[in-house]
């Protein structure tokens, strides 16, 4: 039989654009390449501990069910959130993790040539989206390593469609105010979308935070993204959630896959809701922990950001990849941010955390110097 002229595969031109999820090595084999009796991870605000003992059983048992797909609405995740965040379930959706929700909404916004304003350094996966819907990311460059909301509501135009306030900010930790926050919602035209992202929330215990959930009722564009994967310890199932306007919801169900929430994750998420006494505990050991590495950094005379999170923002006084790389072969993974000199840490366990003090004592001794001015 005659072959057809051959030629090449082409995927779509904007791709080329995109770099993929460069995934790291596995903890275990760098530990064995660096030939290190122990390596931390702390470069990608996990929280150190598992599920809480109930989601765990709970999925556990689910495990015999897996024979069935899963609830395709995850209905009874929506009504229990519904109930605890005192929003209609019409304006509940949830998402393989809360990714995937910035992503749907992304792509049920943005038309080619629109602008989804953000601020930068921020979470990646907002100029990733963007990308996706060959729109363009305007980002503008934090303050004092916190959003520049004067600045944001500014670059808004005719074409902008989301503006994200991620809150706390993802990787500096820091938080909005009240009182910018409001200034802000009343800047920012109806019909453009505010979408606060409350990833690290339940970290926070600053007076001065509000949530986009207080404001949810009162505005038409509110936007609310908040995950399982943080202090509940359940960022292997990946699960989040978004409160939304319903028009929203509406088209993002149209899009998302029907059974993007698997029924580990749905239980797991579930079960978690009941374990406030446990949360708060992880919030108050966050606290301390967080407290004794600040402390930690001032004796050392290096420069960070406050956080209102589960991780810090620290200037190691030279190229953030060349510092990471001097960390890692000391023992402990953060994540280097290029062209700068920072790098974030994850908060780990108490014993986690000194070996890192540990590290960096060292890590300092090796470069002669204290990094940087407080
Ligand atoms: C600010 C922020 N938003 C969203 C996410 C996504 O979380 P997940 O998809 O695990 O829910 C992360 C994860 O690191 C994050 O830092």
């Amino acid at each position: 039989m005659q072959r057809k002229q051959q030629r090449p595969l082409k995927v779509r031109e904007l791709l080329n654009d995109i770099k993929p999820y460069q995934a790291g090595k596995r903890v275990s084999e760098l530990k064995d390449e660096l030939e290190l009796e122990e390596l931390i991870k702390l470069s990608s605000n996990e929280s150190p501990l598992p599920p809480t003992k109930l989601a765990q059983k709970a999925m556990r048992l689910a495990v015999s069910q897996l024979n069935r797909y899963p609830d395709g609405g995850s209905r009874m995740l929506v009504s229990k959130l519904s109930e605890r965040l005192k929003v209609p379930a019409e304006n509940i959706i949830i998402g393989n993790g809360s990714n995937e929700l910035i992503r749907l909404l992304a792509q049920v916004l943005a038309e080619p040539d629109d602008e989804l304003v953000m601020a930068w350094p921020s979470f990646v996966v907002y100029p990733l989206v963007a990308k996706m819907m060959q729109a363009k990311a305007v980002e503008i460059p934090l303050a004092d390593d916190r959003h520049d909301l004067k600045m944001m509501a500014a670059a808004v135009t005719d074409k902008t469609k989301v503006v994200f306030v991620c809150n706390p900010n993802n990787p500096t930790g820091t938080i909005v105010s009240r009182a910018e926050t409001m200034k802000f919602i009343k800047q920012v035209p109806s019909d453009v979308v505010i979408a606060f992202d409350e990833a690290y929330f339940e970290f926070v215990d600053s007076d001065d935070y509000i949530s986009g959930l207080e404001l949810f009722s009162d505005y038409p564009n509110i936007v609310v993204f908040r995950t399982f994967s943080k202090i509940y310890g359940m960022a292997g199932a990946r699960i989040g959630y978004a409160v939304a306007p319903k028009e929203l919801v509406g088209a993002i169900q149209k899009v998302r896959e029907p059974f993007n929430i698997n029924m580990l994750a749905q239980v797991g998420a579930y079960y978690s809701l009941d374990c406030d006494t446990e949360i708060s505990r992880r919030a108050a050991d966050n606290l301390k922990e967080k407290t004794f590495i600040e402390g930690e950094l001032k004796r050392l005379n290096i420069k960070f950001a406050p956080s209102q999170a589960n991780f810090i923002y620290a200037d190691m006084g030279k190229d953030a990849l060349v510092a990471a790389k001097e960390m890692q072969k000391l023992g402990v993974i953060v994540r280097a941010f290029p062209d700068s000199n920072y790098v974030r840490v994850t908060i780990g366990t108490s014993r986690e955390n000194r070996r890192l003090v540990k590290i960096l004592e060292r890590y300092l001794e090796d470069n002669n110097s204290a990094p940087t001015r407080f």
